[in-house]
């Protein structure tokens, strides 16, 4: 039976006694309201060690003003149901206030990596996401974690992160997961109404158009984008927040695509922002 708790001292006791036992631990950090995506990272993490604990926590920090913190989906009954069905041994869902007690004042700050794309349209979050990650494997100190490469700025911050503050934790990505039509997966998508998720599939054929280019040997940046960027303007309800082609371990623009990068999409469709990216690989590919 699956094991909830609730409270970061009893999280604690249960991580250090089954470390004593010799058992290794993976954790899949979430927000919860479950998808393929998250169960994916869940039975990648089960093959992974011997435990596999996930956390639900909607971190309020990771949200900007006026972003969609409140009314963010919650299902707690079915994403328990979900973990129990693959294996999950232990949830761990505090509330808010039992991470950022009365008093809190202390956030994670990685810089370089988190300075274009969301960096820009969404300045604090990568803080809230590096603080919250760093109190989560401080509490359940996991020997790896999983995330998922739809948020790729993330995985490197977090991985920037772990090597900054010598974390002994394994960051391991896992591919993106798609709806049948490739839209990506993500409990954003519950938001979109049928003509928005339609609108929603411009991405998906942009993400194919970039692949198409560089498949056919384009390896100049603006013509890329230039192409990308028509396919998204082609739906009425879109509206770009950044197409921006990087190198994937800097995240920093390039013009030439001559190295491991990526294609960074963010658009918002209606109210609802999406993201999306296509790593180009180059040379041999540095993920996990
Ligand atoms: O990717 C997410 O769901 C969140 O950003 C994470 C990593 C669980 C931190 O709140």
């Amino acid at each position: 039976m699956i094991k909830v708790i609730t409270s970061v001292k009893a999280m604690q006791a249960f991580s250090e006694k089954s470390r004593l036992s010799g058992k290794t631990i993976a954790l899949v950090p979430t927000m919860g309201f479950f998808h393929q995506g998250h169960l994916k990272l869940m039975e990648e993490g089960k093959k992974k060690a011997d435990l596999l604990i996930i956390s639900i926590f909607v971190n309020p920090t990771q949200f900007g003003v006026g972003e969609d913190l409140e009314k963010y989906p919650r299902d707690f009954e079915r994403d328990k149901r979900l973990a129990d069905e693959v294996g999950v041994d232990v949830i761990f869902s505090p509330p808010v206030l039992e991470m950022y007690p009365k008093g809190y004042h202390t956030y994670v700050n990685v810089e370089e990596v988190t300075k274009n794309l969301c960096g820009i349209s969404r300045p604090t979050h990568f803080r809230g996401v590096a603080t919250i990650v760093a109190k989560l494997f401080n509490i359940i100190n996991p020997h790896i974690a999983l995330f998922g490469e739809k948020d790729y700025q993330q995985l490197v911050t977090i991985k920037q992160m772990v090597k900054d503050l010598n974390f002994d934790i394994e960051i391991v990505g896992i591919s993106t997961f798609r709806e049948k039509d490739g839209l990506a997966m993500s409990s954003r998508n519950t938001y979109l109404n049928p003509e928005e998720r339609e609108a929603a599939l411009s991405i998906q054929r942009a993400i194919y158009k970039a692949r198409d280019m560089f498949g056919s040997g384009e390896r100049v940046v603006d013509n890329i984008l230039g192409e990308v960027e028509k396919v998204i303007a082609s739906e009425s309800l879109t509206k770009i927040d950044y197409i921006k082609i990087c190198n994937s371990q800097t995240i920093e623009d390039i013009e030439v695509i001559d190295r491991d990068a990526i294609l960074a999409i963010a658009v918002k469709i209606g109210r609802t922002r999406l993201i999306d990216n296509l790593v180009f690989e180059c040379v041999e590919r540095e993920i996990s």
